[in-house]
């Protein structure tokens, strides 16, 4: 992996046109200038998502995403910067350079290549170790729950030895040094000394959808606790974007995925043949796991263990899954615990059985509800039809609530339009309908990016939205307002960008995003672009607000340079700037109309 010159990562953007690049994602449809089409962040019935073939930009008007192709690609695909510069280069058929590296990023990209490494050679080593005679009582342990040799291949799994320290001497061996191991998370390190994290345990690497190990978990063979040992999170590691098993179901001919809790469940489930399994391994399912999933698939079979613990798990992915447009299912298995008790006892066939039958997410929403309520005491009875009808308001789309309540009416002997009215009566009580008590990070965090304060950096994504729009007021407005009097980062250096642009007459603010490699920052920016103005406003209001707006971020910068002031000649400047503020007819700007 490289990073790139400006001049490349431009030369791979200009030539990746974004309507071709998300039009093989999402359905676009031609919309005056632009095209429009069902955002694929979010789960919406009508479409929000637009995407700018002049501008080469793309903005959900639903969940405020948006961005260059690079950000599209990079949001979608799960990528970094330059994998998603690698992605757009080889679709576009544009070599790249192998090195292009500065030091920082060379030191950044070699620590990942080699936490990478140790992983690669710490999975190995559990496995030979595995094989060993040592290893027996791993390899016993691993036979003894059914696993066949093919299997603990596939899936290369190992026992760490029972010395304590045995990786560590191996990896010193090998090369790599205290500060790198220390960043592996394989192990403890204080002032007694080193030790491995996981000793006298069966091992299980945790890969990604490219097969690369970015972390392990570790069993203990007997009852202690705790039963199984993580990987802490790392440079590699985000447990909240991870699933267990992903990089085998992603080969799986089948149409869905069954998302269960454990190792052992997926291990189980694949070599009985249901090789579409994966796991949330013991952390909370997150909305961007369900995002991971939405790519593959839209079905999503849920075998959470047949306990309390394991349907309240169940009752928290539901909405989740849902949130990103998933209609889950889930699959019974009682009288037993979990997919790989099930399997063991049963078999693939009577498992398949159970997958047949899986029940509807909805209805068993609502029987976990009506469990709670004894349904022989009025009271009780009543108020589940009403959490019940409340509930159906999760439905927007009125045919299929329609068949819900339906369903549920002959399910729960009540009368069709009784229900059908509590739901209405809901409705017109939640005109919004109503959020469900989980939604996914992603939700979150874009509500946070709306409700952020429409302080003085509103007022800056709005003067460079317009200087984009209508780039006719560039003159009269940086006049007053240099790239300086935009006081907070990243708005700063945006603008510094954007001016020059205007200077050398070429304005692409989608080039000015390829500067951004995070994906928030991308985000940002490209909100700086896209923040409209209202379009309702005639002529005269328009001009009236752009310059209520120039004279507003004028005298925010004068106000923090006075108070940060550093030395006499900025004074000299703010006290000539200030005085022309009080003659605003000579700063006045004017719009040429029509
Ligand atoms: P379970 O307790 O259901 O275990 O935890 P399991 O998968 O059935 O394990 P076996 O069959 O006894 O071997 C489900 C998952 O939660 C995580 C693990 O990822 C486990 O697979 N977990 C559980 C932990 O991380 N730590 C623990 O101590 C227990
Ligand atoms: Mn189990």
């Amino acid at each position: 992996m490289a990073w790139y010159s400006d001049e490349k990562i431009e030369e791979v953007r200009s030539r990746s046109d974004i309507v071709d690049v998300i039009g093989k994602y999402v359905r676009l449809k031609r919309v005056g200038s632009g095209y429009v089409g069902l955002c694929p962040f979010h789960n919406e019935k009508s479409p929000s998502f637009s995407v700018s073939p002049g501008r080469q930009m793309y903005k959900c008007f639903g969940c405020g995403v948006g961005g260059n192709v690079f950000t599209f690609i990079m949001e979608y695909e799960n990528y970094t910067f330059p994998e998603a510069v690698q992605f757009l280069a080889e679709r576009a058929g544009i070599e790249l350079p192998k090195q292009e590296m500065t030091q920082e990023q060379k030191k950044q990209e070699s620590l990942r290549m080699t936490l990478l490494d140790v992983n690669r050679k710490a999975a190995s080593y559990y496995y030979a170790k595995l094989k060993s005679p040592q290893g027996k009582l791993g390899y016993d342990y691993l036979k003894s729950r059914g696993l066949t040799d093919e299997t603990i291949l596939h899936f290369g799994l190992g026992y760490a030895g029972q010395g304590g320290g045995e990786l560590y001497r191996y990896l010193r061996s090998e090369g790599y040094d205290d500060g790198i191991l220390r960043e592996s998370g394989l192990f403890k390190m204080d002032e007694r000394g080193v030790y491995d994290k996981f000793w006298n345990r069966v091992i299980f690497p945790i890969m990604d959808v490219n097969n690369r190990v970015i972390g392990f978990g570790g069993r203990v063979m007997g009852d202690a606790k705790p039963k199984y040992l993580n990987s802490p999170e790392t440079k590699l590691f985000d447990k909240s974007r991870n699933l267990f098993g992903l990089n085998y179901a992603k080969l799986g001919t089948r149409k869905n995925i069954i998302l269960c809790e454990g190792y052992m469940d997926v291990i189980a489930l694949h070599q009985a043949g249901f090789t579409n399994a994966v796991a949330s391994l013991g952390t909370a399912f997150t909305g961007q796991q369900a995002g991971i999933i939405k790519r593959y698939t839209d079905e999503v079979l849920l075998t959470y263990d047949s306990d309390a613990a394991g349907v309240k798990a169940a009752l928290r992915a539901i909405p989740i899954l849902r949130s990103v447009g998933i209609n889950g299912k889930i699959i019974h298995m009682e009288p037993y615990k979990d997919p790989d008790e099930f399997i063991k006892a049963l078999g693939a066939e009577e498992f398949q059985k159970r997958i047949d039958n899986a029940e509807n997410s909805f209805f068993f929403e609502i029987d976990v509800l009506r469990k709670e309520c004894d349904m022989n005491d009025p009271e009780q009875k009543t108020k589940f039809y009403h959490m019940t009808a409340k509930k159906l308001l999760v439905f927007e789309d009125k045919v299929q609530r329609e068949n819900y309540i339906e369903a549920l009416a002959a399910k729960y002997s009540i009368r069709k339009e009784d229900l059908k009215s509590l739901v209405v009566t809901y409705g017109n009580k939640y005109p919004e309908g109503i959020q469900e008590n989980e939604v996914n990070e992603k939700n979150d965090n874009i509500r946070k990016r709306i409700n952020e304060d429409k302080g003085i950096t509103y007022s800056y994504r709005i003067l460079l939205s317009w200087l984009i729009e209508r780039p006719d007021i560039y003159n009269d407005v940086s006049k007053i307002i240099k790239p300086s009097d935009f006081y907070e980062e990243p708005y700063h250096e945006v603008a510094s960008m954007l001016y020059s642009q205007f200077e050398d007459g070429e304005i692409i603010p989608a080039r000015i995003i390829n500067h951004f490699q995070e994906l928030d920052e991308q985000n940002m920016v490209a909100d700086m672009f896209q923040t409209s103005f209202s379009s309702e406003m005639n002529d005269e209001e328009q001009e009236k607000a752009l310059n209520e707006l120039v004279i507003k971020i004028k005298e925010y910068s004068i106000d923090k340079r006075t108070r940060e002031l550093k030395d006499l000649n900025e004074l000299q400047n703010i006290i000539m700037e200030k005085k022309e503020l009080q003659t605003p007819e000579k700063l006045h700007i004017y719009l040429k109309h029509g």
